[in-house]
């Protein structure tokens, strides 16, 4: 550890102390071959794990200060999991009650972990239009009204949430680039990071570009553009972009939009956590595709692009870093099938390899072929194979001539089959059983390992089991 990294030298009076001044952190592998450096706002750093600490915290001071809020008062949020867990850490140390109310379409693990934190959690239909009463801010509003002494943080309208960042986000941002940022990339889900830090950072510079991401599906860019309200398709990265549009969310601070996709957000995540040591959820990844792509098109070494790592990965795990999942939801190629994967494929009880010895005779070569089910037979001497016999030429002999199955397998082999490294994609190895033998062998590791018909190929390609 640097001296400087040195932080956290006194102790705290309770957690709420530690929310903020999260740490920035260059980016070197995800960026190779760019010359514009880019910087991450490390959020999960947070005690809740995310950037929403801090204006979870912030709306209950407010309510205090305010006197909509008093001593053992409910708090009712409509929340895809973030704001929450700020609002319940906050809670928790100072005694209040919350409900919360999520979509089913969030994470398992974020509806639990607000539990954990003593929270009482509702959970919603995705698929219903924002109006519905059983839509999550709907139904969060409706059971704060039916309480007394009790708020609706209502993070999407309530100005204390872009403040927040206004007052403590851009700030950090501002000092810990000396004031060198050029480029800011957030991507808004209710707005108030992107405009309470972009609007501290512009009135600090003029000069400094705040561009955003949302994902394919989101109502904003088109708003951006037209200030019409179009309608939203469902989009699988979660806490950003939305279906209806937020006042936390300020456009005229936005100088760019762009979108990204589900499945370009999710597999950037696992590359900053793979290449970065930076565990962080599918939202970061839509701010990581945008300040990749500025960071390219601006190919300058004097600008900084900083941009928000907004969550921690931890939340993700039966997502984003769940390879089912991924595979299920087409956002992970299924791997190159490959000579391994047919071998693999084939369940037939029969052991992977069946071959037969040069002296052994036609007799018990097809006993061999008869026993397992097979149409040919390697002929291996000292691990290599030096023939083969089939089933077909084998019987037709002995047909004319019954002396043959005392003859052995040695006198009367054909040329071995070829012999292909488990490696060789399956393209490969069709052309090769189309062009030349029924069947290849297969080796592994330096030892034969399996063998492949025309007919475990077609098995493979046709999906026949
Ligand atoms: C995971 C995640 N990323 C990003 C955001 C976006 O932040 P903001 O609401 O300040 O626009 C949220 C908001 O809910 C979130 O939960």
């Amino acid at each position: 550890m640097t001296e400087t990294a040195r932080s956290h030298a006194r102790p705290y009076d309770d957690v709420l102390e530690t929310i903020g001044w999260t740490p920035l952190i260059r980016l070197h592998r995800v960026t190779a071959g760019l010359r514009t450096p880019v910087y991450a706002k490390a959020e999960f750093f947070n005690p809740g794990g995310s950037v929403k600490d801090r204006i979870g915290l912030a709306m209950i001071e407010a309510a205090e200060r305010d006197g909509r809020l008093k001593p053992g008062g409910l708090i009712v949020e409509a929340t895809s999991g973030n704001t929450g867990v700020g609002l319940a850490l906050a809670a928790a140390v100072k005694g209040y009650r919350c409900v919360f109310t999520m979509p089913d379409k969030m994470s398992q693990e974020k509806s639990r972990l607000l539990r954990a934190l003593g929270a009482e959690v509702i959970i919603t239909p995705t698929a219903v239009p924002p109006d519905h009463p059983e839509n999550y801010i709907m139904k969060g509003r409706a059971i704060a009204a039916a309480h007394t002494n009790a708020i609706f943080a209502d993070q999407h309208y309530n100005a204390v949430n872009p403040d927040a960042h206004y007052k403590t986000t851009g700030p950090e941002i501002w000092e810990q680039t000396d004031g060198r940022v050029t480029h800011f990339v957030c991507s808004p889900g209710t707005g108030g990071t992107v405009t309470g830090a972009g609007r501290y950072l512009k009135e600090k510079n003029p000069d400094i570009r705040v561009i955003a991401g949302d994902p394919v599906g989101s109502i904003y860019t088109e708003y951006a553009r037209t200030h019409c309200k179009a309608e939203g398709q469902p989009y699988k990265v979660e806490g950003i972009g939305g279906d209806k549009i937020p006042t936390a969310l300020d456009f005229t601070v936005i100088d760019e939009w762009m979108f990204v996709t589900d499945r370009d957000a999710m597999l950037l995540a696992r590359r900053l956590a793979r290449e970065e040591g930076l565990l962080v959820g599918g939202s970061t990844g839509v701010n990581l595709a945008v300040a990749l792509d500025v960071a390219r098109r601006l190919d300058d070494p004097n600008a900084l692009v900083v941009t928000i790592l907004c969550d921690t990965g931890e939340r993700y795990l039966s997502k984003v870093f769940s390879d089912e999942w991924m595979r299920e939801n087409q956002m992970l190629e299924t791997e190159p099938a490959t000579a391994a994967t047919i071998i693999g494929a084939k369940r037939s009880g029969a052991p992977e390899l069946v071959t037969v010895a040069p002296t052994a005779t036609a007799r018990q070569a097809l006993n061999l072929m008869s026993t397992y089910d097979v149409s040919q037979l390697p002929v291996v001497e000292s691990g290599d194979c030096v023939g083969a016999v089939t089933e077909s030429t084998l019987t037709a002999q002995a047909l004319a001539d019954p002396q043959v199955l005392e003859q052995t397998v040695r006198e009367l082999m054909e040329a071995p089959l070829p012999v292909v490294d488990a490696a060789l994609p399956l393209e490969r190895l069709t052309t090769l059983l189309l062009r030349d033998r029924p069947a290849v062998v297969i080796r592994r590791d330096g030892r034969l390992a399996g063998i492949v018909t025309r007919y475990d190929v077609l098995h493979h390609v046709a999906g026949i089991r």
